[in-house]
């Protein structure tokens, strides 16, 4: 079988991969390991296959694998800190909004990517944005709770006076 070199980072380390030319993200990256990018439909309907490419959503379903040479990848294991949950993994726990976890990695990066590129979502724009993640278990008012939760508490954090800043 023909195969090239790929060079890519996930989740922060350089990967040195071998594949194939038709190889597909999603099947490369769970041979090599990460496993919570979820295998689901395989058309690009239900999202749990979702990475961040570049910071940027994808179904690594419809990616072929040569494609992201010297790009940077997070899949679900590169999000949490190296002791603790990110603030959305722990909002998601938190609201209920996990049950069978297959939807939670595509569900979780998705609404990363959404609060990196606009902290203070509407309501209607978490659910506009998480329109491609498809859940079988919970439904969606869980997990958009959620991520309101999180866009509040940084929203709290940006209102918050700067130190030294009180009590002149
Ligand atoms: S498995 Fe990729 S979108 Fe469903
Ligand atoms: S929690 Fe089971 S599919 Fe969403």
């Amino acid at each position: 079988m023909k195969t090239m070199p790929l060079s890519v980072k996930v989740n922060g380390e350089t990967k040195e991969w071998s594949i194939a030319p038709g190889d597909l993200l999603l099947d490369v990256l769970r041979r090599e390991g990460y496993f919570g990018v979820k295998r689901g439909c395989e058309k690009g309907e239900c999202g749990a296959c979702t990475v961040l490419l570049d910071g940027k959503p994808v179904n690594s379903c419809l990616v072929f694998a040569a494609q992201v040479e010297g790009r940077a990848i997070l899949t679900i294991e590169g999000l949490a800190p190296a002791n603790g949950l990110d603030p959305l993994q722990k909002a998601f726990l938190d609201h209920g909004a996990v049950q069978c976890g297959f939807c939670t990695p595509g569900m979780i990066l998705t609404a990363k990517a959404l609060l990196d590129r606009k902290p203070h979502p509407t309501e209607a724009e978490v659910r506009d944005a998480m329109a491609g993640n498809y859940c079988r278990c919970t439904g969606y008012k869980k997990p958009v709770e959620a991520v309101l939760a999180v866009a509040e508490q940084k929203n709290g954090a940006s209102r918050r006076p700067k130190a030294g800043t009180l009590c002149r």
